[in-house]
């Protein structure tokens, strides 16, 4: 965490680059790249005209996917390594970041969990947020750009050496030799053993904290706020350098 940083888009994605090349957001239908500077991901709910977006509009239902428990960009063939989030407007009526350290899950998985895990691929889909938050789906150009990919369920950190539980309950929507409603109840089953206060670490922003997390051993997930109230977010997103490695 990096607090009181007052800093404009192209300093983000400077200061981005030192870790690594950033992102460029695929899906173009939802404005929610920045036209400015392509390299930001606008997690906001205020639209070019500076006015509060309803929840209805179809870029705000897929924003509301972030508060379910995911890892950024895990449907690429070699997810984001890490994202950069600066605060410019912070809600106090909720938008707390939550942070789950899949390191400590995956030690603690009781041992039937573990059982399942082990081994085991699951599909990450970018066009599952269109079905779980009935936002439009992509166009067939944003489709053929990310075809669903499948990831080890405990992949090892290629840095730390240490293995961790690796799901997202927005992308996952296949789990390798299980059918679709086994699938989804051992991803549901995984995210709410991971959703435990002993794992978390609650994000509570101030204006201009720019938070920096690693994507390959967290997942994260924001709290509701008040659709009233504005709040303006922009975050940058480390391209992978490698394929998920298995256990
Ligand atoms: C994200 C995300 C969390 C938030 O930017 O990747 O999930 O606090 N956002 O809005
Ligand atoms: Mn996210």
């Amino acid at each position: 965490m990096f607090p009181g940083q007052d800093i404009t888009d192209s300093e983000h994605v400077a200061f981005t680059r030192h870790f690594g090349e950033p992102e460029i957001f695929h899906q173009t239908s939802l404005n929610l790249r920045s036209d400015q500077v392509k390299e930001i991901f606008l997690v906001s709910n205020v639209d070019g005209e500076n006015r509060v977006m309803k929840p209805s509009e179809p870029s705000q239902k897929q924003l509301s996917s972030s508060r379910q428990w995911h890892t950024d960009s895990s449907y690429r063939p070699m997810p984001s390594v890490g994202s950069l989030l600066h605060g410019i407007e912070i809600s106090r009526t909720g938008g707390i970041t939550q942070f789950i350290n899949m390191y400590e899950v995956y030690e603690a998985l009781p041992e039937p969990l573990r059982r399942q895990v082990e081994g085991r691929r699951a599909r990450h889909d970018f066009s599952m947020l269109h079905r779980i938050t009935g936002a439009p789906p992509p166009t067939a150009a944003e489709q053929a750009a990310m075809p669903a990919v499948w990831h080890p369920m405990v992949r090892r950190h290629p840095v730390s050496g240490r293995k961790s539980l690796y799901i997202s309950s927005i992308y996952n929507d296949a789990v390798e030799g299980l059918d679709d409603a086994a699938a989804q109840g051992l991803i549901e089953e995984l995210s709410q053993f991971a959703a435990q206060p002993r794992f978390m670490y609650r994000h509570l922003w101030e204006p201009h904290d720019v938070l920096m997390w690693d994507n390959r051993c967290t997942v994260h997930a924001v709290t509701p706020h008040d659709p009233e109230e504005r709040r303006v977010m922009h975050r940058t997103t480390i391209v992978g350098s490698e394929p998920v490695v298995a256990a």
